[in-house]
């Protein structure tokens, strides 16, 4: 087995600290120069894009790369003639699109054989070995992206022409789509390989991560959710609004060169003799391929035993994958051994077991949320789907269940992928016998019973009863929850329980908690009472951030949250805050600013405000103004290893990276803190041997970032 040791990136972690040595320089600057100013910004803007979307590691502040961003723009208005092709900006469309004409592939986009099992893939090594005419083949591996299939060309190292995957004969031109796909060069060094045309084929994807806040923050908009990862990303190359595709955060991998060209007199250069060669060369020259996540064998076992390890895994990748694909790695035994007109011959999937199951839909509940949304959600006969029993599944709103023709009794074709949220993709409707029953919304709320209300550009239902007795629990829970406060131990269910006990009511009540009535209680032990006490103590000295998502203002998520947090040095400050005012912040638009001003302007919220405040709850920001860059662990890098007992390590983490510190992946000269826990090895050895490294207990760097 050969494992990628060394990765050649496209920069040296030299380049990576000069770059980012230059955004905070250029941040500054005022700018005699203007050209010498933008060919920087330019090379700094794409570094930080691939830093985010090749690498997974933002090196930036949402708030510095914007500034970055907008100096650009600015120098570029100013310097017209100056503007290169392919500026970061240049990615930003001007206009929308009518339409998007069809073009034809210039090699047909195969599809790919599919493999289910161990003696699926030895009869596939079997076929391999008679057509290639020995036994001596390597085998590549790598996952099977569960995207959106393209077809980029890059003429004399400009990205001239994307196209979607189409019917594989003929696909649809979507340049203008996939130039705001940040993760995708605009131009690359093909020339200096002698490469003049180069088409490479690949994988539209999102991240999972990005697909739920999408969707979260589609359901709070009172909008459909979409399906899927899959769904998402193809749907979303099809868009006509340019800049609404570059909001979605959209990310590619590319793996495979399906046709080149080379330069006069140039000859095939060597990184064009293999696919695992070809994969690293595109890496190295900034593209998202899946080299980092490769592997070559030369024995058909442990590809299976690969296969099998791998799909415990699944779960871990950011983004979803379907299985893997195993590839011949040589090109010139992959020419030999040919394609059928489906697929070619030297190349299978080895498909993971189906997140999708079929179940029966037995009843819909309607339950209220903390904004008194009326969420409907299926009930359906349990059914086991990627190692979870799934027996509801949520509906979202009465529009989903209209567009879908849902009914009560009707066969559901359910689909969980990863650690994405179930859903319901469609009934089958063939299967239905004339016993189903249309599933009826209710008009008054479940919980209080008032009447409910339907905005006209809104897909819920809402309760607007104040005191609806659901929405006061769902807000206290709301505050205690992880990304919220963090009170550990007040979990939703325990939130639900107190409310019922009238041990807890509000939001305050939380810092007041008549700690004898809990006496008895069932899991309310002597312990579990401490820890409880520990943890909403510590909440009080929660940021401001925390405690402004906390207080459940529509429309105003983690980053809004932590976008007016770093503006007021007192959460009081936005009682005389007006929505113009508020417009003027980052991404703050006219419906967020008014929610805000309503809240804010409210005698009970101020009420509320004011109770955790006396109850020694934090409501100030005493870093106004500064990121995350600027944090008390700028410029310093941690790496955690063994097994940590005081806290989690992505918590930790986190912790690091608030403070605008960031995380290596392993240790080298560059890493500044090792943290240890138990049973720390190599790594531990390693920077021992390093000597430069600061070698941490727990303790020592709770004590440090505290
Ligand atoms: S190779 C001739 N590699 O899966 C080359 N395809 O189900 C054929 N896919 O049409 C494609 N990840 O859209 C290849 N690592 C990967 C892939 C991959 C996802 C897609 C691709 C293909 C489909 C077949």
């Amino acid at each position: 087995m050969r494992l990628f040791i060394l990765l050649c990136s496209m920069y040296t972690p030299q380049d990576e600290k000069r770059l980012y040595e230059q955004a905070k320089y250029l941040l500054k600057q005022d700018g005699e120069n203007a050209e010498e100013i933008m060919v920087q910004l330019h090379d700094v803007i794409n570094y930080a894009d691939w830093k985010y979307y090749v690498q997974n590691q933002p090196t930036l502040s949402d708030s510095e790369y914007d500034a970055l961003f907008k100096k650009l723009v600015h120098l570029e208005e100013k310097n017209p003639e100056l503007v290169a092709a392919d500026s970061p900006t240049q990615r930003v469309a001007k206009g929308l699109s009518e339409r998007f004409p069809t073009v034809s592939h210039l090699v047909p986009m195969l599809s790919l054989d599919n493999t289910y099992n161990a003696d699926d893939l030895t009869d596939w090594d079997r076929r391999c070995r008679e057509l290639a005419g020995t036994d001596d083949i390597e085998y590549c591996v790598e996952p099977k992206y569960d995207g959106a299939g393209i077809s980029l060309i890059y003429d004399n190292g400009a990205l001239a022409r994307g196209a979607t995957r189409g019917d594989g004969v003929m696909g649809e031109e979507v340049t203008t789509n996939i130039r705001q796909i940040r993760a995708i060069p605009l131009s690359a060094a093909f020339l200096k390989y002698g490469v003049k045309q180069i088409e490479i084929r690949g994988e539209i994807v999102i991240h999972k991560k990005v697909f739920d806040a999408f969707n979260k923050q589609r359901v709070a908009e009172g909008l459909s959710p979409l399906a899927n990862p899959r769904n998402a990303a193809s749907g979303t190359l099809r868009i006509l609004d340019p800049s609404e595709v570059r909001k979605r955060g959209l990310n590619a991998l590319l793996y495979h060169i399906s046709s080149y060209t080379l330069t006069e007199g140039a000859s095939r250069p060597a990184e064009l003799a293999t696919h695992y060669d070809a994969l690293k060369l595109l890496y190295s020259l900034g593209f998202p391929s899946p080299a980092p996540d490769m592997k070559v064998f030369t024995h058909i076992e442990d590809v299976i035993k690969y296969c099998h390890d791998f799909e415990g895994r699944r779960d871990d990748l950011p983004f979803e994958v379907d299985g893997l694909v195993i590839k011949v790695n040589d090109f010139a035994m992959q020419d030999k051994m040919g394609a059928t007109s489906h697929h070619p011959r030297w190349a299978v999937a080895y498909k993971f077991k189906a997140r999708q199951a079929t179940s029966k839909l037995s009843d819909v509940d309607f339950q209220v949320g903390r904004t008194g949304a009326i969420t409907p959600v299926a009930k359906i006969e349990p059914v086991h789907i990627g190692g979870v029993t799934v027996t509801s599944v949520s509906l979202f709103n009465e529009d989903v269940i209209r567009e879908k023709d849902l009914r009560i009794g009707d066969t559901v074709l359910v689909e969980r992928a990863g650690d994405v949220i179930p859903y319901i993709v469609k009934p089958l409707a063939e299967l239905r016998d004339g016993s189903e029953r249309e599933i009826v919304f209710p008009t008054h709320c479940p919980a209080c019973e008032s009447k409910l209300e339907r905005q006209p550009e809104e897909a819920a239902w809402r309760c607007i009863n104040i005191n609806c007795p659901v929405q006061l629990a769902e807000h206290i829970i709301h505050y205690v929850s992880k990304d919220a406060m963090d009170i550990r131990g007040l979990g939703a269910a325990n939130v639900q329980k107190f409310y019922d006990l009238d041990i807890l009511k509000d939001i305050p009540g939380i810092y007041h908690i008549d700690w004898s009535k809990l006496k008895g209680l069932e899991g309310f032990g002597e312990k579990s009472i401490t820890n409880l006490q520990q943890a909403i103590e510590q909440s009080k000295r929660q940021p401001l951030n925390r405690l402004i998502f906390g207080l459940g203002i529509r429309f105003v998520g983690e980053t809004t949250a932590k976008t007016l947090a770093n503006s007021v040095s007192d959460v009081r400050e936005f009682y005389t805050w007006d929505a113009d005012r508020l417009s003027t912040l980052e991404d703050i638009g006219p419906k967020v600013a008014s929610s805000v001003v309503d809240f804010f302007a409210r005698e009970e919220n101020r009420e509320v405000i004011k109770k955790l405040g006396d109850a020694g709850v934090n409501l100030l920001n005493e870093h106004k103004g500064e990121s995350a860059a600027d944090g008390e662990l700028a410029g310093k890098s941690f790496l955690f290893t063994g097994t940590l007992s005081h806290f989690k390590r992505s918590d930790a983490e986190k912790m690091v990276e608030d403070k605008g510190g960031s995380i290596l992946g392993g240790v080298s000269a560059k890493l500044n803190y090792l943290v240890v826990g138990e049973d720390a090895g190599s790594k531990l050895e390693k920077a021992k041997k390093l000597g430069t490294v600061n070698i941490l207990t727990e303790q020592e760097f709770l004590a440090l970032v505290n």
